[in-house]
This record gives structure tokens, C-alpha cells and sequence, in this order.
């Protein structure tokens, strides 16, 4: 009996938690972050990624409350993700991504370097991320960029590497302006969520406001579903599954990162 009444809250609370999405979605005016600061009033954005596909699967939130706010977001992705061989479609298939997600084409660069291919048991050096990322800065006049956390989500290394070469950069470039942001890893438990999880990322925001975090809740979740689909040489049963039912999919916590 009690196992029922579990199901019956847990769908309540799922469903009530995609009203919630749908009621911003139909309300654009109304705030969609929490959390204190003025995020994001700097309108060239870099969104650092690992492998083609990492924008759809736990950035849409972010990238979709970017471009319906008139910024001017590039992603720069540092693998063609050619672990299994697929590298050439998987770029062709970020860029349908990224026209579902309206993200200019002119402004997605995916690099294929010797040093930086896909896969577990790559290490990416930290200095050459941070020296390749701040030619992009330069070259594009970035002043904000996005990224993964030190954990990076899933725990891919090549994520997590990312991360401490996005780190690096700020370390190293620390006379320049420039401002990073990474995207909170959750627990698992929270991880598989679904839009429930807008709950507890709304709390967190509105508890941590000196600590510098964001809460952006997707105004547009079906546009991360067509723009994961994109990815045709991913898209088997268990990546719908975890679109369906990953909190990334409703919702991204970004905090600073300090240097
Ligand atoms: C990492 O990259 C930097 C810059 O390209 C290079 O100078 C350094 O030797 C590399 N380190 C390793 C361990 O390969």
C-alpha cells in the first residue's frame, strides 16, 4: 500500500513541477533565475564543452535562457567525440543541434586536436585547454565564460578536465576581465529527477545568494528533446530515458568560479 501512495505523490510532484516549467514558459516575463547578482548583463558568452552532445544533454536550460535573451552565445566544443570512430558525424550533428537551439553556426567551433581526442582514458593537459580557450576569448571577445564543474556531471575526465583548464585560464590570465561560471553537479538521486528537481535547485539559489549561484529553469524543454534527437548516432533508448528524466533537461544551477 505504502508503495502505491509513493507513486501516486511521486507522479503528483512530477507533474506539478512540469506546470511549473510550462507556467515560465507561458509567462516569459516573469524571472526564470533566483539567486542574487545580476547574471549574465555581459552579452558574449563562451560555453566550454567536452564532446558533441554535452550542450543538449546538460546545458539546454542555460543555453536557452541565453538565446531567448538576445545573448550572444558561442559554444566551443574541444572534441569532434571520435571515441568511437564517428567523430565526422557527430560534428555535423552539432551543428543541427545547435540550429534547433538557435545558436549561429559561424559561432560553434569544434576542434579535433592530437592531444585533446575523446575518450576515458585521455588526460587533457590543463595548460594547453586554458591556452587554446583564451585565443577563442581573444579572437571573439568573450567576457563570460561557461563550464563544467570539477566533477563534470557525469564524471567523464575529459569533462572534469575542462574544468581545471577553463581554472587554469583564470589563474593565468588573471590581469584580464574575464568571468567563468560552472554548471553545479548534483547527487544522483537529484541527477534523475526529472523537473522535480526545480524545487530543491530554486531553495538552494534562493539559500546560497551570497555564495553566487543561478538557477535557470528551461522555458522550452521539448526544444532540448529535439535538439538531443539531432544527435542521431546518440540517440539510443537510454539517452531518451536520461532527457526524460534528468534534472538537466529542466533545470542548470551555474555558480562562480573563483580563482
Ligand atoms: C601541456 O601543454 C603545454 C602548452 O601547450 C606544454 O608547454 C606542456 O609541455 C604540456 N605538458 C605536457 C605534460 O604535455
Amino acid at each position: 500500500m505504502a508503495w502505491v501512495l509513493l507513486i501516486i505523490a511521486v507522479t503528483v510532484l512530477w507533474v506539478a513541477s512540469l506546470c511549473k516549467v510550462f507556467h515560465v514558459y507561458y509567462s516569459p516575463s516573469k524571472a526564470i533565475y533566483f539567486g542574487n547578482g545580476e547574471i549574465l548583463q555581459k552579452k558574449n558568452v563562451l560555453l566550454v564543452i567536452a564532446h558533441p552532445d554535452d550542450e543538449c544533454m546538460f546545458f539546454t536550460p542555460t543555453i536557452n535562457y541565453l538565446t531567448s535573451r538576445g545573448h550572444n552565445l558561442h559554444i566551443f566544443c574541444m572534441s569532434t567525440g571520435n571515441a568511437d570512430g564517428m567523430g565526422d558525424s557527430r560534428k555535423y550533428e552539432l551543428h543541427n543541434a545547435c540550429a534547433v537551439l538557435k545558436v549561429p553556426l559561424q559561432q560553434v567551433k569544434i576542434l579535433d586536436h592530437p592531444d585533446l581526442q575523446d575518450g576515458f582514458g585521455k588526460v587533457w593537459n590543463h595548460t594547453l585547454l586554458a591556452k587554446i580557450t583564451e585565443e577563442e576569448i581573444t579572437s571573439c571577445g568573450i567576457d563570460l565564460v561557461i563550464t563544467f564543474d570539477s566533477y563534470g556531471v557525469s564524471g567523464h575526465c575529459n569533462h572534469r578536465d575542462v574544468h581545471f583548464g577553463i581554472r587554469k585560464l583564470l589563474l593565468d590570465f588573471r590581469q584580464r576581465e574575464i568571468e567563468a561560471w560552472e554548471l553545479v553537479t548534483t547527487n544522483i538521486l537529484r541527477k534523475y529527477s526529472g523537473p522535480i528537481d526545480i524545487w530543491l535547485s530554486m531553495l538552494l539559489a534562493i539559500l546560497h545568494q551570497s555564495e553566487e549561484v543561478h538557477c535557470l529553469l528551461n522555458e522550452h524543454p521539448f526544444k532540448s528533446f529535439r535538439s538531443m534527437a539531432q544527435h542521431s548516432s546518440q540517440w539510443v533508448w537510454f539517452r531518451k530515458l536520461f532527457v526524460s528524466f534528468s534534472s538537466y533537461t529542466y533545470v542548470n544551477t551555474l555558480r562562480k568560479i573563483k580563482a
